[in-house]
C-alpha cells in the first residue's frame, strides 16, 4: 500500500489511494452510497476497472430509481468525476482493493477514513462484460459508425444508445429463432420498412459473422434517399449479404422470404409486412409494431355512448386499448394461418415506448378456422368492422 499523505484532506487521501490502487492493479471496485444530492433519482454508483479496446477505463454504473446508466472514463478523468460525486452526491465511499478496504464517511462533523481487511483478495476481471454479451458489439463494426451509432473509436454515441440497445435486443431474441430454422430454409430474410437500416445491417452482420451463413438479407423501404444511402453503406463497409430495395411493402414480391421482420413499420405497414410473410409462407414472422391508428379510429368512433364510453373519454386508454386489440388480432390472424404466436415486451419502455414484439413461428400447414370465430367475436365486442390485416390477407 502506498504511504498516505495525511496532511491532505481526507477526500484527497481516499482518491490518492484509489489512484495508486488503479496504477498497481490492486483496485477491485468502488461503491458510492448514502445519496444526498440534488438528483433524487440517483441512488448509488458502482465503479469497476474495465479494459475497453485495449485501454484501461473505470466503468461507472449510475443506479437511478428506474434505470442504470453506464459511463466509461480514463482513470485520470474518473478521479475528478468521483471527487465531484463525493462532495455533492454521496456521503459514503467504499474502496475495495486486493490488499485492503478503505471507507470514506462524511456523515459527521469532519470526514473519516477507515482501513479494514480486504473483502476480496482476487483481482477484478478486466473484461468488459457488457460488450462481450451483445450479439452486435459496438467495436469493429464500420457500418455502425457509418449509420451514426458509434464514433470512429467504436464507442456508442450518446444519442444512439437507445437504437443500439433496441437492435441488439431484437437480434438477441431473433438469433435462437433463426438458428432453429434448417439452413436450406434460411436463404432470405426480408426487413419491411427498413428506414436507415439499423436492424437490417444488424441481422445481416449477425447471420454472416455469428451464424456463418450466407443468407441474403433485403431491406424494403420507400424512401429513395435512405435506400441509396443504405446500399452505398453496405458496399463501402463490406456487408456483402445485404441489399435494399426501393418501393412499398405492398408492392414488394416476397416470394422466397423465409423470414419476415419489421421494426416500427408505421400503422398498417406492419399489417402489410405480416401479410407478405403469410403469402410467402415464411418460417418466421417477427414484427415490433409502431402506431395503431386504424383500429384506434374504429374503436373511437363506434364506442361513443356504449358501455365502453368510459374508456373512450381518456386518450391514453384509447391508445393502449387500440394497441392491445390491434396486436392481439394480428396474433389471431397469424394463428389462423398456422403460426404459433408469442407477444411480449422485447425491451424496457425506457428505450422505446413501442416495445411489443409479435413472434409468429410456422408450425402448421393448414388453417385454423376457430381463430376466425374468435376474431369475429372480438370485433363485435369492440365495434370493429374490419381489421386492415383481414383485407390484405384476403379474409
Ligand atoms: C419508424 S421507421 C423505422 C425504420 C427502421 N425499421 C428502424 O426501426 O430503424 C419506419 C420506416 O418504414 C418506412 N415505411 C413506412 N411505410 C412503408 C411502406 N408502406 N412501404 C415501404 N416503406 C414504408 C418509412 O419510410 C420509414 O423509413
Amino acid at each position: 500500500m502506498a504511504v498516505m499523505d495525511t496532511s491532505l484532506p481526507k477526500i484527497d487521501q481516499f482518491l490518492a489511494t484509489l489512484d495508486s490502487a488503479v496504477a498497481d492493479g490492486s483496485f477491485v471496485r468502488l461503491a458510492l452510497r448514502l445519496p444526498f444530492g440534488a438528483d433524487e433519482t440517483l441512488k448509488s454508483v458502482d465503479v469497476k476497472p474495465a479494459t475497453i479496446r485495449g485501454e484501461l477505463k473505470l466503468s461507472f454504473t449510475f443506479h437511478h430509481q428506474t434505470r442504470d446508466l453506464v459511463q466509461n472514463h480514463p482513470p485520470a478523468g474518473a478521479i475528478g468525476q468521483l471527487k465531484r460525486l463525493m462532495e455533492k452526491d454521496f456521503r459514503q465511499a467504499f474502496l475495495f482493493t486486493t490488499a485492503f478496504d478503505l471507507q470514506f464517511d462524511s456523515q459527521g462533523k469532519s470526514p473519516r477514513l477507515k482501513h479494514t481487511e480486504p473483502t476480496s483478495k482476487a483481482s477484478a476481471s478486466l473484461e468488459h462484460d457488457r460488450a462481450k454479451a451483445r450479439p452486435i458489439p459496438a467495436a469493429g463494426k464500420a457500418w455502425l459508425t457509418e449509420l451514426g451509432v458509434t464514433g470512429a473509436d467504436g464507442t456508442v454515441l450518446k444519442a444512439a444508445g437507445d437504437k443500439f440497445r433496441q437492435i441488439n435486443r431484437y437480434v438477441e431474441i431473433l438469433g435462437p429463432l433463426l438458428k432453429a430454422i434448417p439452413e436450406d430454409r434460411l436463404r432470405r430474410v426480408v426487413d419491411m420498412g427498413s428506414g436507415k437500416g439499423y436492424l437490417t445491417f444488424a441481422v445481416a452482420d449477425y447471420l454472416a459473422s455469428k451464424c456463418m451463413l450466407s443468407t441474403e438479407v433485403v431491406g424494403v423501404e420507400f424512401r429513395e434517399d435512405l435506400v441509396k444511402f443504405c446500399n452505398e453503406t453496405a458496399e463501402a463497409t463490406g456487408v456483402s449479404n445485404l441489399s435494399f430495395s426501393q418501393g412499398t411493402i405492398e408492392s414488394f414480391d416476397s416470394t422466397g422470404a423465409d423470414v419476415l421482420i419489421a421494426l416500427h413499420a408505421c400503422d398498417t405497414a406492419t399489417d402489410d409486412a405480416i401479410a407478405k410473410g403469410i403469402a410467402a409462407g415464411s418460417e418466421l414472422i417477427v414484427v415490433a409494431p409502431c402506431c395503431h391508428k386504424q383500429i384506434r379510429r374504429e374503436i373511437e368512433t363506434s364506442n361513443r355512448g356504449t358501455e365502453l364510453d368510459f374508456l373512450m373519454k381518456h386518450g391514453i386508454f384509447v391508445e393502449r386499448q387500440a394497441e392491445m386489440v390491434t396486436d392481439a388480432m394480428r396474433a389471431m390472424i397469424l394463428e389462423h394461418f398456422g403460426y404459433s404466436t408469442k407477444v411480449f415486451e422485447f425491451i424496457s419502455d425506457v428505450h422505446t415506448p413501442k416495445n411489443v414484439l409479435i413472434v409468429g413461428t410456422k408450425t402448421k400447414r393448414g388453417k385454423d378456422a376457430s381463430q376466425l370465430r374468435k376474431l369475429a367475436d372480438a370485433k363485435a365486442f369492440f365495434g370493429i368492422r374490419r381489421h386492415y390485416l383481414e383485407d390484405v390477407v384476403g379474409l
